[in-house]
């Protein structure tokens, strides 16, 4: 004691009026690598020393998280989990049933998540009953984001039919911009497929064939019109987008190359980042067709069993701290989305995330609210690997009709 210096005495003390008698070390696993991304992980981050812990950040960039799936499924393999990794959806019980998931019912039950959380949201993060994750946010992905100048200068409107968006696809085209912002990897294409899928066969459609995966509506009509608009809408990107990630297409809309992405409200995080303000420099409206609907997206931490005691209590004071309702907020207003945690007071946002919040509530009552495919919530990872292969092949394929590219989904959606 008598060579401890002061320092670390005054840090104990610190940590120790603080509530915390140990102080220890969490990993984190994520793919937020983008600014409007970067800005909400470092929220959490901040929030883990302010506690007197150490983060040590895992961050593994791809947009849609399929680099930091891979990582992380070699890392526990080789025995040596994180103590949280950013998973989401069905994929958690599968984590969950390979034993190497922790209960975390004690922080749970402490902080009343019970009580905080939507029943539908709180039995995702459970498994057999028991929490294994805890919830961050909810983005919505059926969103279009439109630069209202671009719009402006070719003098047409912001889309809420499909038939209104090829009206302006072509009128900001013959100005000279590009009209869809797009990017290269097969998540973005999915999230398009998802969008337009919502829009053109609504919500029974989409429920049926993308979360069901009901074959006969899987080989339908509808579904064939869906697959057409779809690739009608490639049409109005540009030859660079093979490639391109989904944050240099927002980058596009910001600086008024492109007069529109769809895409979720991550996007709005990069507008943020930017210094944009919605209304004003950038417009978010519902996916064409889509107003009455709503594909979820709720990002969340599973944790790891750890040995390491200290390293144990980190990762509960992480799981509280993902709940708690100044995280919720701070991060949320960087990352897009909005809280997950009931009752949260919203005026610090703005009117995107306000009528996301609106909307999140009307579409839970009428049945509009879905959970989105491209992003891990509707069904098992190994079926969405499936069908998301199939969709870019005939998006990137000049061969493929909407026939073939139909029949093969359906064949896609077996995949167990
Ligand atoms: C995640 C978001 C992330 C986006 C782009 C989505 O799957 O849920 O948190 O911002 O991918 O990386």
């Amino acid at each position: 004691m008598k060579n401890t210096p002061i320092r670390t005495l005054a840090a104990a003390a610190a940590l120790a009026a603080c509530g915390i008698a140990q102080a220890g070390e969490v990993e984190v696993l994520h793919w937020w690598t983008s600014g409007g991304e970067a800005k909400a992980a470092a929220a959490l981050k901040a929030s883990m020393q302010a506690k007197g812990h150490t983060w040590k950040d895992f961050a593994v960039a791809g947009g849609g998280g399929d680099s930091a799936m891979t990582v992380l499924k070699s890392r526990v393999v080789s025995g040596n989990a994180p103590a949280a990794a950013q998973i989401k959806g069905p994929a958690l019980q599968e984590w969950a049933a390979e034993g190497v998931l922790a209960n975390i019912d004690d922080v749970a039950k402490a902080e009343k998540w019970d009580s905080l959380l939507p029943k539908a949201v709180a039995d995702v993060m459970k498994y057999k009953g028991s929490y294994i994750a805890a919830p961050v946010n909810v983005h919505r992905v059926n969103w279009l984001w439109a630069n209202p100048e671009a719009f402006k200068k070719a003098g047409t409107k912001v889309p809420t039919t499909w038939d209104e968006f090829f009206v302006a696809a072509e009128a900001l085209k013959k100005a000279g911009i590009i009209p869809v912002a797009h990017g290269g990897q097969n998540w973005q294409d999915f999230t398009t497929f998802e969008s337009v899928a919502l829009g053109v066969g609504g919500t029974d459609f989409y429920r049926k064939a993308l979360v069901q995966l009901d074959p006969a509506t899987l080989n339908s009509a509808t579904m064939e019109k869906v697959l057409s608009t779809f690739k009608r809408v490639k049409t109005y990107t540009d030859k660079n987008a093979p490639g391109r990630d989904w944050n240099l297409a927002t980058a596009m809309v910001i600086k008024g190359e492109a007069g529109m992405q769809l895409m979720g409200d991550w996007a709005k995080g990069e507008f943020v980042a930017a210094g944009k303000v919605p209304g004003k420099d950038f417009i978010c409206a519902p996916a064409p067709g889509t107003a009455q609907a709503f594909t979820f997206n709720i990002d969340s931490f599973a944790m790891f069993k750890l040995k390491n005691a200290e390293n144990t209590k980190a990762q509960k004071a992480l799981a509280a701290a993902i709940m708690s309702p100044e995280f919720q907020e701070v991060f949320n207003l960087n990352k897009g989305s909005i809280p997950v945690r009931l009752g949260m007071n919203m005026d610090k946002f703005d009117d995107c995330a306000k009528q996301s919040a609106k909307d999140f509530v009307a579409t839970s009552k009428s049945g509009g609210l879905l959970p989105s495919i491209a992003h891990g919530m509707a069904v098992p990872p190994a079926v969405e690997g499936a069908i998301k292969d199939v969709v870019s092949q005939y998006w990137n394929s000049d061969k493929m009709s909407a026939k073939d590219a139909m029949a093969r989904i359906a064949n896609a959606a077996k995949a167990q």
